[in-house]
């Protein structure tokens, strides 16, 4: 996901925009570039690779002026060199943007037509050029900026500067969001909060399909229909943006590491003395079917959560990846709720979903970290899974907070539904206070793991293995493995090896099993013995009894803490997390920043 800033400054702002850019790193780039108008004049710096290029090309050929804009490029049209870096410029725009114009090749074309050139291959130059092209017809910025935006079809947060215009951005949102930050004679642009915090704590989001107007003096917003619109200025939480290491090598370490307090935190805000505190509008004695709709690592979550909203609260309920979801045009009752899982928020095939459900079911439900993103703000009730800052592009703390609200939702089913009794759903909320220690426990297994990934940084593939609500989190510790490490790794139902995947197996091939001693246990362990009688190398974790009674014969063994069937997924996911990080180091990958990925996608 590429990161935009602008700034409208008293004081030389090329340092700010690379520090506002260093805030959006976490979101994945490979490339990024300024622009400023230097006495009036619009002039560029660009680099390819890390922030740290540009800023080096900054010391030899420093960029001086108060108005500039920034920009860190996540490639999707045209690859990541100097010429495809934003900002992009034509005659006397420069411009940057994150998302996709779907229709940029039509526009392409007809800007050939009137005689325009192109220097890059992306589809942003073709706003410049429009909106140059627009100027050069005599309109004014704004007339010109409401005629450009008419014309593009796709999502897109864009940022322009203007030749000779020293007081001036102008800003559009439409898929991809957009914060404007209020300074003491200063305005700010920004992908996020995050990337304005040092600057300031006064945030307006703009809405989808608005667009802003902004001088020193303030920001002139407008709607899609180039209405004026009044959005609220709120007050961030400037710590709640703060991304440090603290003292971890990697942010994805500190990640893992917070998940027994980040946990605690959901729980304390869930958990009243009186047992679970969710809003009065999530009655499920009105709902007959639930969808839960995500991507990637969201989506595994709601995979596990099936099994819980099925078994605790016998509710049918259907999951989806997003990207799929959207266009196989689902039967949604309108009795049904449609749940959205996204740590960002701004997941464009989530958010796409999330608006494609809107109008079949009676109610939009989100469970996100980012409690402003798009996807809240456009859900009838959206809960917060208060993970906090997630910087590491691997998800893994919200991962687990988000298995935690879940967990929660299908408890407040079965209370509501009258499938638990109110002594069965309070024994379950006291095994949910102990998980946090369960989860500290399970940390101490890092050098065990360590060891082990040695081992596992050579292997060409691994596949994971697990049961029931185990079996999602296979297909979890596969992701996490393939998305850091870059090593082939699938997740299987235990019990689908024998239906092609064993042919895979060999002595070269390590098979991670997950497997607490629970119902399912022996069938597992029948399905490891197949693995095993095919020199396969197995790495069972299971818990004390688990690993006595089966661990014989195992490569591997990992001894996590006994922990209550409904918990072990959020237990479980910790030892597949440090597997993957302690694999990733070895192997001297990009932990935080995996080539080719970004920590959220808002492009279809
Ligand atoms: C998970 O480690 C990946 N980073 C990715 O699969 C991620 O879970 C997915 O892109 C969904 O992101 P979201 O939760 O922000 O919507």
């Amino acid at each position: 996901m590429c990161g935009i800033v602008g700034v409208l400054g008293n004081h030389q702002v090329a340092p700010l925009l690379v520090e506002a850019l260093k805030r959006l790193e976490y979101r994945g780039y490979d490339s990024a570039g300024i622009a400023t108008l230097n006495e009036g004049r619009l002039d560029r710096r660009r680099a390819v690779g890390k922030l740290v290029n540009l800023s080096d090309l900054l010391v030899h050929e420093p960029l001086a002026g108060r108005a500039g804009i920034g920009h860190t490029r996540w490639a999707t049209h045209g690859a990541a060199t100097v010429a495809n870096a934003h900002p992009h410029r034509a005659g006397g725009v420069a411009v940057v943007h994150n998302g996709i114009i779907e229709n940029f090749r039509d526009l392409r074309a007809e800007l050939i037509g009137l005689g325009y050139g192109f220097e890059s291959e992306t589809d942003t130059e073709t706003v410049a050029l429009l909106m140059q092209h627009q100027l050069s017809l005599g309109l004014a910025p704004a007339e010109a900026t409401a005629a450009v935006l008419g014309r593009l079809h796709g999502a897109f947060a864009l940022c322009f500067l203007f030749d000779g215009q020293d007081d001036l951005l102008i800003c559009a949102r439409k898929g991809s969001p957009l914060a404007i930050g209020h300074g003491d004679g200063e305005m700010f642009v920004g992908s996020d909060a995050i990337a304005l915090a040092p600057m300031t704590d006064r945030i307006t989001y703009l809405e989808e399909g608005d667009w802003a107007v902004i001088t020193r003096a303030g920001a002139e917003i407008f709607d899609m229909a180039n209405r004026r619109a009044n959005r609220a200025m709120t007050r961030i939480q400037v710590d709640a943006t703060r991304i440090e290491k603290a003292g971890y090598k990697h942010f994805m370490a500190k990640e893992i590491a917070e998940q027994p307090v980040v946990l605690a935190d959901a729980l304390k805000h869930y958990l009243g003395a009186g047992g679970l505190t969710l809003p009065h509008a999530l009655d499920f004695t009105q709902v007959d079917r639930i969808t839960l709709v995500a991507c990637g690592t969201a989506h595994y979550a709601c995979h596990v959560a099936k099994y819980w909203f099925e078994s605790l609260a016998k509710l049918p309920c259907d999951i989806d990846i997003a990207s799929e979801f959207r266009y196989r045009d689902a039967p949604l009752s309108p009795q049904s709720w449609a749940m959205f899982i996204s740590q960002s928020g701004e997941t464009a095939d989530t958010l796409a979903a999330l608006r494609h459900a809107k109008e079949r079911v009676a109610k939009v439900v989100s469970v996100v970290n980012v409690a402003t993103s798009s996807i809240a703000r456009e859900s009838d009730v959206a809960l917060p899974i208060l993970a906090g800052v997630e910087v590491g592009v691997a998800s893994t703390k919200a991962f687990t907070c988000q298995l935690a609200v879940l967990a929660l939702l299908a408890l407040k089913a079965a209370q509501d539904r009258g499938t638990l009794t109110a002594d069965q759903v309070a024994t379950h909320l006291a095994d949910f206070r102990l998980l946090p220690g369960l989860m500290n426990h399970a940390l101490t297994l890092a050098g065990e793991i360590e060891a082990l990934s040695e081992h596992l940084a050579g292997a060409q593939d691994v596949l994971f293995l697990g049961r029931g609500p185990m079996y999602p989190l296979a297909l979890e510790g596969a992701l996490k493995l393939k998305e850091i490490s870059y090593i082939h790794a699938e997740g299987y139902a235990s019990g689908e090896l024998k239906h092609g995947p064993i042919a895979l197996i060999d002595n070269r091939v390590p098979v991670i099993v997950l497997a607490p001693r629970d119902a399912l246990f022996e069938k597992t362990v029948s399905n490891m013995q197949e693995v095993m009688a095919r020199h396969g190398k197995v790495v069972l974790m299971s818990d004390k009894r688990g690993v006595a009674e089966a661990g014989a014969g195992c490569w591997q063994t990992l001894t996590l803490p006994e922990v209550p069937d409904l918990f072990a997924p959020m237990l479980y996911a910790i030892p597949a997390q440090l597997l993957a990080y302690h694999t990733a180091i070895a192997k001297g990958t990009d932990v935080d920043q995996p080539r080719n990925l970004a920590k959220s996608v808002t492009v279809e």
